[in-house]
């Protein structure tokens, strides 16, 4: 009997988080410095600070996260609380391989996520991992210039394995790189820094999309040999990889605007072509030639990208993106970033994003018309400040309707539309730092973390009223909205 709100019953409601934004103990365990180490804090409109190393007199949230290292029994007892049956985090690579070049991985590091998986699993949790999440160790990116040098498809497969072997019967849902393709905004050091480990001190200007162009091969390509070697070690896994889905709408009916826009979207999401069909798709291929970037591919790397395709699709969904061709030339060079416009029918949030929630559909139903696979939603929410009321609780509507709207689409895309959907797990379901601003006070948790951006508070862990929304939402199997 087909489920009544059209999810499947094993569908995989749960929250999503990753490790560097929340476990803080960045030196504890052996763990070594990663890229996000050496990342300061910003705000809106502040980009965020690569530092050479780390500094004494600034601030980096990531050194203490919410201190998930020692509070994870406590979280893990909440997720099950709400009802989550499954909890994707990512393993901190500088956790097993402090340094990324070692042969042998770290004891505690490996340790700390066997704890965490069985205390998982003692609730019915089913881990939803991704490998690399803006994580790479620093040392990688200060010897070898990161995802520059094909040598790290080397080193991440030495981490790939080893986490593949020791977890292989505790992990059954992976993902190989977290938003890989968010280093389409080439000139954006934060983006190009933590998907492969580019800083801008060690390139010139003039080479920004080049060497991305080259950095996200070398990535695909260790995605397609991890995809591969895991299926070797269990061939139940189940293997994605991971998408930033922001939808980009012409900002008019002007055919130069829709032929812009189709431009952006290729250039986009060609990194799931490759993932799931193989191949790079040919409008990329001529781009790349046409540019003499990417010049190293050989013929085993085309091989390999067939042999590891993904077995779905994972992606993040928070907003829309409207764009207008004015000032560009759609055949010459260009960097999209600056395309972005106002899109009057919708409102943003306080952060400046589009709330879109008819984008997640159009969403789901455009990567189901191209990819024929399953999908799984593995990020989705609203960043907002929440106010903490005289008796302690914490209303925050906002949140709930953000996501109830999404939800709803979500539902439609699968009841009406036919789309193949695995899970759903709205981001940063306790509240941690901000991947783009470094901030805390951008909240999207269930869970509210008393914590400033200082790192200072009691990090009590208290409900707030979206708490008890998800948990009947879960309960429901997505019927109560
Ligand atoms: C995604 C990332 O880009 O969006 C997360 O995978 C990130 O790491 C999330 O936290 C939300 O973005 P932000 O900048 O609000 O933290």
């Amino acid at each position: 009997m087909p489920n009544k709100t059209g999810f499947s019953k094993d569908f995989l409601w749960g929250g999503a988080v990753a490790a560097h934004q929340l476990e803080g103990g960045w030196q504890e365990g052996g763990k070594g410095v990663s890229i996000a180490d050496v990342m300061t804090a910003g705000s809106n409109g502040v980009p965020r600070e690569i530092t050479d190393g780390v500094l004494p007199e600034k601030n980096y949230p990531n050194h203490f996260g919410i201190d998930f290292y020692h509070h994870y029994k406590e979280d893990v007892k909440l997720f099950a609380k709400m009802g989550f049956k499954c909890f994707r985090t990512s393993i901190a690579w500088t956790r097993i391989f402090p340094n990324g070049d070692e042969d042998q991985p770290n004891e505690a590091g490996l340790k700390f996520y066997d704890d965490l998986f069985d205390e998982c699993h003692k609730y019915g949790i089913e881990p939803v991992i991704t490998l690399s999440h803006f994580e790479m160790p620093y040392h990688l990116i200060e010897k070898y210039g990161g995802f520059t040098n094909r040598k790290l498809i080397d080193f991440y497969m030495n981490f790939a394995e080893t986490c593949f072997k020791r977890y292989k019967n505790k992990v059954k849902y992976w993902m190989t790189f977290n938003e890989i393709n968010n280093q389409t905004s080439y000139n954006r050091e934060f983006s190009v820094a933590t998907n492969s480990g580019i800083l801008f001190k060690n390139i010139k200007d003039e080479d920004h999309e080049d060497a991305m162009y080259q950095a996200a091969h070398y990535e695909l390509v260790a995605s397609a040999k991890a995809v591969k070697l895991g299926h070797e070690i269990n061939p139940d896994f189940k293997i994605g990889c991971m998408i930033n889905m922001t939808p980009l709408y012409p900002v008019n009916a002007d055919p130069k605007n829709i032929m812009f826009t189709e431009r952006l979207m290729q250039r986009r999401y060609y990194f799931a072509d490759v993932h799931a069909n193989g191949v790079y798709p040919k409008n990329i291929e001529a781009y790349l030639q046409r540019k003499g970037f990417r010049k190293d591919i050989t013929d085993e790397d085309r091989e390999i990208l067939k042999q590891g395709t993904v077995d779905y699709i994972g992606l993040s969904y928070y907003n829309s993106m409207t764009v207008t061709s004015d000032g560009f030339d759609i055949d010459g060079d260009f960097d999209a970033d600056n395309a972005a416009t106002e899109n009057k029918f919708l409102k943003t949030s306080e952060w400046d994003w589009p709330i879109d929630p008819v984008g997640l559909r159009y969403s789901l139903n455009w990567l189901t018309d191209r990819y024929h696979l399953p999908l799984f939603i593995v990020e989705n929410g609203l960043g907002a400040r929440d106010k903490v009321e005289a008796d302690g609780s914490i209303h925050d509507p906002y949140r709930v309707d953000y996501l109830k709207a999404h939800i709803t689409e979500m539902k439609k895309a699968v009841e009406l539309d036919g789309v193949d959907l695995m899970g759903y797990t709205p981001w940063g379901c306790i509240d941690l730092i901000s991947a783009g601003t470094g901030e805390m006070k951008k909240r999207y948790g269930f869970i509210y973390v008393d914590q400033d951006d200082y790192g200072h508070g009691s990090k009590k862990r208290s409900k707030k009223d979206s708490f008890e929304w998800y948990k009947q939402v879960i309960a429901s199997n997505g019927e109560k909205l």
